[in-house]
């Protein structure tokens, strides 16, 4: 399993103490994901288990912290997929506490993607739901009115910026040998009212196929979109005959460099391997090297 908060440029900003919150989050999320899968879970239930985290942690660009439309609001875009080609995803959700959790319910029903979900529609499926402004943290609101302001170096740069984005996620592989992708997101601080990213778009910012590969992906989403990028990783391995890191990293090259942006993606192999791959000055990530969780800001 290996998990993601975001890529981008700022972790040299951090003092130690917010770095240390950082690795953290990080952590405990890694933990949350893997006690499931040691326990014989299922790879998409490992994957929300981590997200929920990430989520619930206010540091990260999910749940409760999420980037602000420029109106104010949070508009949360997630994904799930399992390596059986089964998907579930929701965009501008606003009311699920645990927009991953909604995801997974859509993955259940009979439809695959749904927008602007209502609270009765996020009820109905027995998931915790909260007011719009529960999402926003003092710090979120800080910013949003910096950038509305213009003031200097609160407008990112060309691309996006740590402090833009930080959509989480997580891949894994389980014991049965299946794959599970899931992707979370607010998407980027002052983004349109009803804009919708790669996260909950199958095949661009998440996507699962077993025996192949599971793909979890951050950075600007219309990028995504337009490359393709968490199938082409797959197809690019099951079609092109790749391994997995040269996938990664050859689909990062092609249509993220390729297109003067910046982003990243985690993916595991279904033998195990593992790789993280990003153009961006960081990519906030934790796995398993042994006895040890690492981070990586
Ligand atoms: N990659 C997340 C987004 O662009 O919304």
């Amino acid at each position: 399993m290996v998990i993601h908060g975001g890529a981008g440029g700022a972790h040299w900003q951090m003092d130690d103490a917010k770095a240390a919150a950082y690795r953290a989050g990080l952590r405990a999320a890694y933990l949350a994901g893997e006690a499931v899968l040691a326990a014989g879970g299922a790879a998409l239930d490992g994957c929300c288990a981590a997200i929920q985290v990430l989520e619930d942690d206010p540091l990260f660009n999910s749940g409760r912290g999420a980037a602000l439309t420029a109106a104010g609001t949070v508009e949360h875009d997630a994904a799930v997929m399992t390596g059986d080609g089964r998907a579930g995803a929701v965009a501008l959700s606003r009311h699920a506490r645990h927009p991953v959790l909604l995801a997974r319910a859509v993955r259940e029903s009979d439809e695959v993607l749904i927008a602007d979900p209502t609270g009765d529609f996020v009820a109905a499926y027995g998931l915790e739901t909260c007011d719009n402004a529960w999402f926003a943290t003092p710090e979120r609101l800080e910013r949003l009115a910096a950038l509305r302001a213009g003031l200097p170096g609160a407008e990112p740069e060309v691309g996006f910026a740590a402090n833009k984005h930080g959509t989480v996620g997580c891949v894994a592989l389980d014991v049965l040998g299946h794959l599970a992708a899931a992707t979370s997101t607010g998407g980027y601080d002052n983004k349109p009212v009803g804009r919708i990213g790669d996260t909950p778009i199958i095949g661009a910012g998440t996507y699962a196929r077993d025996g192949v590969v599971a793909v979890s992906c951050t950075g600007r989403g219309e990028s995504f979109i337009e490359g393709v990028v968490a199938h082409q990783v797959s197809a690019r391995m099951e079609l092109g005959g790749q391994d997995v890191v040269a996938a990664a990293r050859t689909v990062i090259e092609r249509e993220v460099t390729g297109r003067g942006t910046m982003g990243a993606l985690i993916a595991v192999g279904a033998t195990g391997d593992c790789v993280l791959a990003w153009d961006a000055r960081t990519l906030l990530a934790a796995w398993r090297d042994g006895d040890t969780v690492r981070t990586h800001l």
